[in-house]
């Protein structure tokens, strides 16, 4: 790759900081300028990788020279982050979740579309081998008819977690949920995207066990667009941090994917990489069971400045990402409202 992207970093807390060291490993990017209104934070993080700090985003975006934003700011931030970035012809990468409402999602792929410039979402938990190597074993039938789907998000959050940097965690405005929208949505969308699509859910959500507005607990029942059914069930308030779970019961078998890495294979034929397509492969390369919190960045960041090179699409493409927020905002609904909740992204066409 000849030409190096310029990136502005937008946030620099826990997940900028990830992003900042990840780009350092790609050859075709490097990091020209960080905002974060946090003084301190954002210098050191611009002073580690000789970039400039710029206290405000609508500054760091009149830099000339910048050709890509990554948004690792709270999620509420994102779509108003997104269309200004489109708007000044700059390609946006942004964190999970895209967006909190529905809306801002939609104006989020709007705006990118109008202008012509690409919108990634990081979910770097649903590019990885083990997964892609289950969805084309589903869709090669090796465990039959899949008609049981299942997540399972069991982990602890602190309440200075929550209370950290102004205490955005948890909240409708800036979080858009708590459990669900915040920690397990990669785990969401990897149930989502195996099983074909959320047709319709019905959900419980609680704050049991944290001063927050949103919730540390949830329930759902699914329906999926195959008609299977399933269940999501998450906290932040078990003692521990467990294995996060996907579950698929088939006619002719079952899988268990715990952390990203099938634990259970029961299945006529093998979960192997014959079943990857070359697209596949290249997606996956370099993941090895249990990598490390960072190292999927890296691998899906090169996927997407690879792919702003080639002039394609990069993954995961704002239409793709929604369905696990549509699907996230459909239980809250039906948390609120008591009623079974319609997901309407759900028949969007597959990345
Ligand atoms: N992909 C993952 O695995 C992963 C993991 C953690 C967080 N995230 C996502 O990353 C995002 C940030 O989370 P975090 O944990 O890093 O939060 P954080 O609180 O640690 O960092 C957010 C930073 O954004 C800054 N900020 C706030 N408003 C700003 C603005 N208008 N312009 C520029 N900077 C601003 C804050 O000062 C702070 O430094 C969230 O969307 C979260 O869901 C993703």
């Amino acid at each position: 790759m000849s030409y190096i992207y310029k990136v502005g970093i937008v946030g620099a807390g826990i997940i900028g900081k990830v992003h900042a060291k990840a780009i350092d490993g790609i050859e075709g990017a490097k990091i020209v300028a960080v905002a974060d209104p946090r003084r301190e934070q954002g210098e050191a993080l611009a002073g580690k990788h000789d970039a400039r700090w710029f206290r405000s985003y609508t500054e760091l975006l009149a830099l000339p020279e910048l050709d890509v934003v990554i948004l690792a700011t709270p999620s509420g931030l994102h779509p108003e982050q997104t269309i200004l970035a489109a708007e000044t012809g700059k390609h946006v990468i942004t964190e999970k979740p895209m967006a909190i409402t529905g809306d801002g999602a939609t104006r989020m792929i709007e705006a990118a579309e109008r202008a012509g410039v690409r919108l990634a979402v990081i979910f770097q938990n649903r590019l990885t081998g083990d997964v892609y190597r289950v969805k084309r074993a589903i869709e090669a039938g090796l465990i039959g008819k899949p008609v049981l789907g299942s997540a399972a998000v069991y982990w602890h959050r602190s309440q200075d977690y929550y209370d950290a940097n102004g205490g955005w965690r948890g909240t409708w405005a800036l979080d858009g949920g708590g459990a669900l929208i915040n920690q397990s949505i990669h785990t969401i969308d990897v149930l989502q995207w195996l099983m074909g699509g959320v047709a319709s859910v019905q959900a419980h959500i609680a704050t049991l066990n944290h001063n927050i507005e949103a919730e540390d607990a949830a329930s759902a029942s699914v329906r999926f667009n195959s008609g299977a059914v399933g269940s999501i069930l998450v906290t932040t308030c078990a003692r521990d941090d467990h294995p996060t779970r996907v579950e698929i019961i088939g006619t002719e078998g079952r899988i268990c994917i715990e952390n990203n890495v099938v634990t259970v294979f029961e299945g006529e034929g093998e979960l192997s990489d014959a079943l990857l397509t070359a697209d596949d492969r290249e997606t996956v390369r370099g993941w090895t069971p249990g990598e490390a919190f960072g190292e999927g960045h890296r691998r899906q960041l090169r996927l997407i400045f690879n792919a702003l090179a080639a002039g394609t699409i990069p993954p995961v493409p704002g239409r793709e990402a929604r369905k696990a927020v549509d699907v996230i905002l459909g239980i809250y609904e039906s948390a609120r409202t008591g009623m079974r909740i319609d997901i309407t992204s759900s028949g969007l066409e597959e990345y």
